[in-house]
């Protein structure tokens, strides 16, 4: 019997600290009026010092899984797509098991650049389909605020921080998600990097007098070939679900520009109100801008069950890529069950337990 990866809880999060145009126009040579006309972008929230990648991770995770009914321990996997994951190991997937109490979960992270969570939700919806997962969480999250270069105003007008997340889960009945196409081209790799912190040129005070530890674009260039993949893949995944673009009801795009997303409806003949769109609010938030943006459409009563919906994103790499869904929605047939607080407080505990455990182990076996 066939089987397909449904869609069936959704969450966010998104720090309070908002950074509008204005503020940044007293840091940078810059002003509300450029950053809002050149990308559509009025303001972006920023990661407080406490917050990371994963707390905000852990946030939107619980909030999908509250909506799906499912608790922590019937996870399967957690896939967690970013670019500034707490550390360059261990995976940001395996904090939020840690912090969820997942403990029957595997977990990791991927890297796709802006384009993580497509691949993320491709690969979690492909193990379910090929039934060595029932349940998975697809998380995208960034704290995009530590790698800019706040002195950078070709960068820093442009990301903000935030996470999204779904909950899939197997299911008999079609629907979910359907198709993908993935695509790469690492001859573009030089148009958008981290320099350092990776193994080519590590950590070096010559590394950090070139400011090589922030984000470096050529934003121009990435520009056109944002508006090239995004009409190529979205009519790629269409044809291959054996649909027209008449079928798609909306299109979830990576939050970028406004400019690129108008291009794209340009050139896909598509009026701008099929395109899901927040980034007037968050900026660009990289991995977490389209589950971010189907979030609040899908709060909103925008998206409903039974609609085709395209995802579609680009960034670094180049990588690009889009995925087709079926939007189904949670099961009607589980209530929302909040996450117990015991469970909470239990899986804190078991955690320290687990530390403590190994710490007399290790002195026991010295
Ligand atoms: O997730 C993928 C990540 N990246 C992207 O998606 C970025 C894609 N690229 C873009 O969105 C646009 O290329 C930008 C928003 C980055 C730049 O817009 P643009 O219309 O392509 O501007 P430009 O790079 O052609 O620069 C035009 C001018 C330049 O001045 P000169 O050389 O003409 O004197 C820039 O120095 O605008 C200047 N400029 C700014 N001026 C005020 C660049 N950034 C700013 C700024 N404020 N923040």
């Amino acid at each position: 019997m066939t089987r397909y990866a449904h869609i069936i809880g959704w969450g966010h999060a998104v720090p309070d600290q908002v950074l509008t145009n204005d503020d940044l126009a007293q840091r940078v040579d810059t002003s509300d009026e450029w950053i809002r006309t050149r990308t559509g972008i009025r303001e972006r929230r920023i990661a407080a010092p406490d917050e990371y990648t994963s707390t905000l991770a852990t946030r939107a995770a619980s909030e999908a899984l509250r909506m799906a009914g499912v608790h922590p321990r019937e996870v399967d996997l957690i896939v967690v797509a970013t670019n500034t994951g707490d550390y360059i190991f261990p995976a940001t997937a395996a904090l939020v098991q840690d912090a969820l109490g997942a403990s029957r979960a595997g977990g990791f992270d991927i890297q796709a650049a802006c384009t993580g969570f497509v691949y993320a939700l491709t690969i979690a919806s492909d193990m379910i389909k090929a039934g060595s997962i029932h349940t998975a969480l697809v998380i995208g999250a960034e704290t995009l605020s530590r790698i800019v270069d706040w002195e950078d105003r070709n960068t820093c007008v442009l990301f903000g921080d935030a996470a999204g997340a779904f909950v899939l889960q197997a299911a008999d009945e079609p629907g979910g998600v359907l198709h993908s196409v993935l695509r790469a081209d690492g001859s573009g790799a030089d148009l958008l990097k981290l320099p350092t912190c990776g193994t080519r040129n590590p950590v070096s005070h010559e590394a950090l007098e070139r400011r090589m530890q922030y984000m470096h674009m050529n934003g121009r260039e990435v520009f056109r070939f944002a508006t090239r993949v995004m009409n190529s893949a979205t009519r790629e995944v269409v044809e291959k679900a054996g649909l027209t673009l008449d079928d798609i009801a909306w299109i979830a795009p990576h939050q970028a520009n406004r400019r690129i997303i108008e291009a794209a409806a340009k050139a896909l003949k598509r009026p701008m109100d099929h395109f899901l769109l927040n980034l007037d609010r968050y900026g660009n938030t990289s991995t977490a801008s389209i589950p971010l943006a189907i979030y609040e459409a899908a709060q909103a009563g925008r998206i409903r069950p039974g609609q085709y919906g395209v995802l579609v994103a680009f960034g670094a790499g180049l990588i690009w890529g889009a995925a087709l869904v079926q939007w189904t929605g949670p099961r009607p047939t589980r209530a929302a069950r909040p996450r117990p607080r015991w469970h909470r407080v239990a899986s804190k505990a078991g955690s320290w337990l687990r530390r403590a455990r190994r710490y007399v182990e290790g002195r026991l076996t010295r």
